[in-house]
């Protein structure tokens, strides 16, 4: 494969240097797929022509790392519009928890779908939405639910009640952290500066968080001190953004897109510390760490820590669109008119997400969860020593990092795009999250013989890629 081809490729996937890339077009996509990365040997004349097809139509602004076009899935296994089957590590990134084709999903989505679809729950009452608030009540310990449809618009909702309770604007979020796109979330996310470019911001700063691996102050846990937390307090209220003008910290459990990052206990315990003396909200950004993805419903319990408000959405709607953001009744007391949304609290989204929560907790998940996170990050690390490209393999439950790196430690996004597309060659389905880490976020329900054949494959990607 020609070095700029990958490395064009590497540009469009976000890992390129601010202001200097020009973005690949979708139809590069295509080009690249055919010629440099050989990958439509791989799928069957039906996905090339969609892809051909999408190409020219939908809009390049989302970036595809192998050229999947999916038909059909079961459990934890995708089937594509040409028979191929994949096992999907990760869950369409963390949504599909209870995973694909869950018969009690499908049954009480049915059940919905023969009576009504959408009433307008911002206007109109009904039961579903009821039932499920008070499903994740029980499971949270918050008294207050507010609907919406995704990850972003969870996070809008946290800043607008932030903004709104403590009549402050000024927001603080972390280095590496993604919390969504549209405009008051992306002023939280710090991931990549692509994804900023050009837009204007919500009055936000960002502070270190706890990237062990690579330290930002070159310290080593635990003698640090949690330095990194301790910025906040530090640098960032002494000169950056008064605690008197700050509404909130978002901070997300273990950090998702930014790296698959899980920080020490310590770390959140510090902020949630530094937020309280100085009456600063705190909000759990539970959108990918959430749902029993770590094991407990909200992630934060495994630091036991509770922010004033928690934020859902991806595997909480059981593989339909849906958001939460929930807090305790004296922090969401903003009255009627505030805020709402068209869709939020849909009928059948709340219908599927009550099955799914329900069919999780009968399963008795967490222990599964804990289990099968541990034999994984095992099973990596055993690799880890025969791969010396693997530099780090990190994770809580089923959320699971490992860190590409060169010989001198340093990243190396182009040998992790590498591995992924020979993945998927493999027939396991992985993605990529900060600068060169893969992530394993598979359904949890995934099974033993399952996870032994992705990890299988994945050690056989490893060698064709040639480390
Ligand atoms: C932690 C976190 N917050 C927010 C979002 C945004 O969610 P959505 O894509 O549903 O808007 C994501 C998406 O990846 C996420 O990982």
């Amino acid at each position: 494969m020609a070095q700029e081809k990958t490395e064009e490729f590497e540009k469009a996937q976000g890992v390129e240097k601010p202001g200097k890339n020009k973005a690949m077009e979708a139809g590069q996509y295509f080009d690249f797929f055919e010629h440099e990365a050989g990958m439509f040997n791989t799928v069957g004349p039906k996905a090339r022509e969609i892809i051909e097809q999408d190409c020219k139509i939908t809009s390049a602004c989302t970036a595809r790392p192998y050229p999947l076009v999916v038909d059909s899935a079961k459990g934890s296994v995708i089937r594509d519009i040409d028979g191929r089957e994949y096992i999907d590590l990760v869950a369409g990134i963390a949504v599909m928890n209870a995973g694909y084709s869950n018969p009690e999903v499908k049954a009480a989505i049915s059940a919905q779908l023969e009576k009504m679809t959408h009433c307008g729950y911002g206007d109109f009452f009904a039961e579903p939405p009821v039932k499920l608030a008070k499903k994740l009540s029980e499971l949270s310990g918050y008294s207050k639910v507010f609907y919406c449809n995704s990850g972003t618009e969870a996070v809008e909702a946290a800043i607008k009640l932030a903004f709104w309770k403590t009549k402050r604007q000024g927001l603080i979020s972390f280095y590496n952290s993604f919390h969504g796109r549209t405009l008051g979330s992306l002023s939280l996310t710090c991931s990549k500066a692509r994804q900023k470019e050009h837009f204007p911001a919500l009055r936000t700063a960002h502070s270190h968080y706890a990237y062990c691996y690579r330290c930002p102050f070159k310290l080593e846990y635990p003698s640090c001190g949690i330095e990194c937390a301790k910025e906040l307090e530090n640098l960032i209220f002494r000169r950056e953004l008064s605690p008197m003008d700050t509404a909130a910290v978002f901070v997300e459990p273990v950090q998702g897109e930014g790296g698959y990052i899980v920080p020490p206990p310590e770390f959140h315990r510090e902020v949630r510390q530094i937020c309280t003396d100085n009456d600063v909200l705190l909000v759990a950004d539970e959108v990918q760490a959430g749902c029993f993805r770590t094991g407990p419903f909200l992630a934060m319990e495994n630091f036991e820590v509770r922010a004033e408000i928690s934020c859902f959405a991806k595997a909480l709607g059981g593989g339909l669109p849906l958001g939460a953001m929930l807090a305790d009744r004296e922090i969401m007391d903003w009255p009627q008119g505030v805020h709402s949304n068209t869709f939020g609290g849909n009928l059948l989204a709340s219908a599927a997400s009550l099955a799914s929560l329900e069919f999780l907790e009968k399963e008795n998940i967490e222990d599964r969860v804990k289990e099968l996170g541990s034999q994984m990050k095992q099973r990596l690390g055993e690799l880890q020593e025969n791969f010396p490209c693997i530099g780090d393999v990190r994770g809580l439950g089923l959320m699971v990092g490992v860190e590409i790196v060169k010989p001198d430690k340093s990243i190396d996004p182009i040998r992790r795009d590498r591995i992924l597309r020979e993945a998927f060659k493999e027939g396991i389905l992985l993605l990529p999250c900060g600068d060169s880490v893969i992530r394993f976020s598979p359904p949890l329900v995934i099974t033993d013989e399952e996870l032994d054949s992705g990890l299988e494959k994945f050690q056989k990607a490893l060698k064709k890629a040639g480390i």
